[in-house]
């Protein structure tokens, strides 16, 4: 008993005095990450911000900055704010009580590694929380395993990925939000006590409505070059929510999995882990947090991130469902001789009892329409040959439409209640397969598996998925398991997958769900880019690709010159303004070549072969957004920069005109002062008039400092530039 006393109050002793607390520190380059933490105690966030040195880590309680807060703050005891977790144990109780029992300083194939383990006081319940700084890169992370060592169940009412402290000071928040055909938007609001939520409960179109991503400044409104910065993102495909908590000194991100109607039952012996939650710290400005999401997701959050993407024609926009041998033969031909280097079929291809003439049937029924394709993918993939570009398709694999093969053999693989009318989306027949039946999984893999084994030549996948889960109710999850659907449905798609990738390593494959409705860190390790919009007006594609440069890279990034006056708007742009604008990303084009003047396809011919030209400083280098579209300057601008500053690219566009018109000098932020640049015009309209900036040698120290004059170049209402800077 005397010990018990002795230890108990040593420990006390220990807790309030710190003394046997440790700081552990993850650095990279530019960053550092503290955690204090005490075996037999608590372990607390301390520090998240430039890179510091041991020897300076005294300083962090000397200035009073720390923030002490607990890792992994639980619900039950102590405080009323918000927490990262809810349990409830087999007797009811809600409380978790949480003590560190094991501290490990460790690595992993890709990075550094700090692991925390705590086990509940009283309840045979253990937690790891996971620290990590993956290496060459600025990007933290971090995330936990949820073991229940009990033998009954226990209920996971809330299981957030993080907690984390920030600053309490001028911040400002600024997060992506939108909907189909207008993704992207960015939207930025100071922070003021109270909660900031970005809850998303769009299920399998998670992309769209508010995404996983927030930059956080601590110096007032979000600059661009300057002021530190802290983001986020999280790596999950489903459901989430983010809740930005801040009172008067105190401002917290909470991260995870969306907890509405989402209690988990962790069975005996179960582990549950959580999507990692990345982040990023800098001192220049979003664009720093940017440059160092982009850095890492080529490293470790893109699927292929070292590899350059090619240039496509996809079918969609030119022919929609109306796809034929020779008029894809066609297709091919024609962005062959304009220099392209893949052609992608899109939608309409399949269907045998139930063609796929509209979008009313036949999604699940992936065999070829003969009476369209009489020769099969084979005579598709000998066109492809013939015209020496590669061959991609189009698929909708977690699909089907009640009229369809597939929905008459297996009614069961529907989501779907029992004693409700089923709920039908696009087309009035669209329904959603039941991804946690392992059967249906299997289904699933099948289809790209069947495609890929009988067709190795299918260079590229296009991975559409155009409706959420419309009817919530799983016919093979349990009636005690159904709040689990979301998170199960989840499982389910990355199991299909990984097992895509385990065995087809090389095929390219695009995320796309009705456009943007997908576009998240948590799909990325499998996709090579996704589909930023079905909307591909070039004016407002300016908003969207601002909007989705802040967190993901221009390679990732699907940017298509479409006809004009375009589909969605209607909007009528030059073919210039629309090439400059999907210049700025994976290029490629989204209509039918065989209605292009001769004198279109000559420039498309130009450009394409700049685009080759500067296609590695675009896909992997360096990203500076110069003037946002949301200032109506009136003029809009990014430039991107390789490695050492040596190959520059910039591009600016006229987004409204006015005679005489104010257009203030280009700064850019980006070069380096101390080169000299010649400047090249990448894109002119005619080959022999470029613009009047071509030619010229100017110093980083003026580009940077005075910039460029715009206003003869971009005289003209819609005119735009692309233009590269070579060091001399
Ligand atoms: C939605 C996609 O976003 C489009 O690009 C196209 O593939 C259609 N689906 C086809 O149905």
């Amino acid at each position: 008993m005397r010990k018990k006393v002795l230890l108990f109050a040593l420990s006390l002793l220990l807790t309030f005095t710190g003394v046997a607390a440790e700081n552990y520190v993850l650095s990279s380059n530019n960053t550092s990450l503290v955690i204090s933490a005490n075996k037999d105690g608590n372990a607390n966030y301390k520090y998240f911000g430039p890179r510091i040195e041991k020897s300076e880590i005294g300083g962090i309680d000397g200035a009073r900055i720390g923030t002490n807060q607990a890792t992994y703050p639980t619900f039950g005891l102590h405080s009323l704010s918000e927490k990262a977790i809810v349990t409830q144990m087999a007797d009811g109780n809600l409380s978790l009580d949480l003590t560190v029992t094991d501290i490990q300083q460790t690595t992993d194939d890709n990075g550094q590694l700090l692991v925390i383990t705590f086990k509940d006081k009283v309840y045979p319940f253990v937690m790891k929380q996971y620290f990590k700084v993956y290496n060459g890169t600025d990007v933290f992370s971090t995330w936990v395993d949820l073991e229940n060592q009990d033998k009954k169940a226990i209920s996971l009412l809330r299981y957030y990925s993080a907690c984390v402290p920030l600053q309490r000071g001028n911040n400002y928040s600024s997060h992506l939000e939108g909907y189909w055909a207008n993704e992207g938007g960015l939207y930025e609001q100071p922070v003021n006590n109270g909660q900031i939520v970005l809850s998303n409960k769009e299920q399998t179109c998670i992309g769209r409505g508010v995404s996983s991503s927030i930059m956080v400044t601590f110096d007032g409104v979000p600059q661009e070059s300057t002021g530190r910065v802290f983001g986020a993102s999280l790596r999950w495909t489903g459901n989430h929510k983010l809740i930005l908590n801040a009172r008067d000194n105190a401002l917290t991100l909470l991260a995870g999995i969306n907890d509405d109607a989402a209690t988990y039952t962790l069975e005996s012996k179960d582990v549950f882990t959580t999507p990692e939650l990345i982040m990023a710290y800098s001192t220049e400005g979003k664009g720093g947090v940017s440059r160092a999401f982009h850095r890492w997701a080529l490293k470790y959050g893109l699927m292929h991130g070292d590899k350059l993407r090619d240039i496509l024609l996809n079918s969609w926009e030119g022919v929609y469902m109306n796809v034929n041998q020779p008029v894809m033969d066609q297709m091919m031909a024609d962005i062959s001789a304009l220099g392209g280097e893949l052609f992608v079929m899109d939608d309409g291809w399949f269907g045998d009892k139930y063609p796929r003439d509209t979008d009313k049937s036949s999604l699940g029924d992936w065999v070829v329409n003969k009476k369209k394709l009489p020769e099969g993918i084979e005579g598709l993939v000998a066109s492809a040959k013939k015209h020496g570009v590669k061959f991609g398709i189009w698929i909708e694999p977690e699909m089907s439409n009640t009229k369809s093969e597939l929905f008459e053999n297996h009614p069961e693989w529907i989501l779907q209640h029992k004693n409700r009318p089923l709920t039908q989306g696009r087309g009035g027949t669209q329904v959603v397969l039941d991804l946690t039946n392992p059967k249906v999984q299997d289904y699933v893999f099948s289809i790209t598996d069947n495609l890929l084994t009988k067709h190795p030549e299918i260079a590229y996948i296009k991975w559409d998925n155009n409706a959420e889960i419309m009817n919530y109710n799983s016919l093979y999850l349990p009636a005690n398991r159904q709040q689990e659907l979301n998170v199960r449905y989840q499982m389910g798609i990355q199991k299909v997958l990984k097992r895509i990738r385990d065995k087809y390593k090389d095929v390219v494959i695009q995320l796309c769900a009705g456009g943007g409705g997908r576009v998240s860190y948590g799909f990325l390790p499998y996709f090579d880019e996704f589909w930023t919009s079905d909307n591909t007006d070039a004016m407002q594609r300016l908003f969207i690709q601002w909007g989705d440069t802040h967190f993901f890279p221009a390679k990732a990034m699907a940017s298509h010159v479409s006809a004009s006056p375009n589909h969605q708007t209607h909007r009528t742009l030059p073919l210039k303004f629309r090439f400059d604008v999907a210049m700025t990303g994976r290029l490629g084009m989204e209509l039918q070549p065989k209605d292009m003047k001769p004198e279109e396809k000559e420039f498309s011919k130009r450009s394409i072969a700049a685009y080759k030209e500067i296609r590695p400083i675009v896909q992997e280098g360096d990203l500076y957004r110069l003037v946002s579209p949301y200032e109506r300057k009136p003029i809009t601008a990014l430039m991107y920069a390789n490695a050492d500053k040596s190959k520059i690219v910039v591009f600016a566009y006229r987004m409204e005109y006015l005679h005489s018109q104010k257009i203030e000098p280009l700064l850019l932020t980006g070069v380096d002062e101390n080169k000299k640049y010649l400047i090249k015009d990448l894109t002119p309209w005619e080959a022999d008039k470029p613009n009047n900036l071509n030619g010229k040698t100017v110093s980083g120290k003026i580009l940077k400092y005075m910039g460029l004059g715009l206003g003869q170049t971009l005289n003209r209402p819609e005119s735009s530039m692309a233009i590269e800077l070579i060091a001399q």
